[in-house]
């Protein structure tokens, strides 16, 4: 089937098998391999993206279902070479290790702040949790968000 997706804000019109899930689409037809897959159990959240805006797991949405719709991934992060406020807190506060949970946990916290610029801890745990982190025990995870929002409430975000 045909399908015209715009990933990114670029359109892709790409001919696929109705069965290919959107995470595979996105790294296997539009070589955008940010968007990790940690599971075959749609657990970890690795995989998030925003479909249309909502943060989705792209392992339990079809490709096909992602046509006419717009999708953006950690890849539409980093602009003119500045990273964004979340990429920033995530190293400034050493909320990656791996990294393997990091393009989901960066995609669901930039939806987050765009939504609250304040959460509380509370908050951003809930937001994340969906995901799964096995190495940072999650603490440098809320760190990272509260930092990011912080800085960029106060526009002190450098690059
Ligand atoms: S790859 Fe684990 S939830 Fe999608
Ligand atoms: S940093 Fe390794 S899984 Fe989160």
């Amino acid at each position: 089937m045909e399908i015209t997706v715009t990933v990114n804000g670029q359109q892709h019109r790409r001919s696929i098998e109705p069965r290919v899930l959107l995470a595979y689409f996105l790294r296997d037809e539009l070589s955008l391999t940010g968007t990790h897959l940690g599971c075959d159990t749609s657990n970890c959240g690795a995989c998030v993206v925003w479909l249309d805006g909502v943060p989705v797991k792209s392992c339990t949405v079809l490709a096909a279902m992602a046509d006419g719709k717009e999708v953006r991934t950690v890849e539409s992060l980093a602009q003119n070479g500045k990273l964004d406020p979340v990429q920033q807190g995530f190293i400034r506060c050493h909320g990656a290790q791996c990294g393997f949970c990091t393009p989901g946990m960066l995609m669901t916290a930039r939806w987050l702040l765009d939504r609250d610029p304040n959460p509380s801890e509370e908050r951003i745990r809930e937001a994340i949790s969906g995901q799964l982190c096995r190495c940072t025990g999650y603490e440098n995870i809320v760190r990272a968000v509260r930092w990011a929002a912080e800085h960029e409430r106060r526009d002190e975000v450098t690059s």
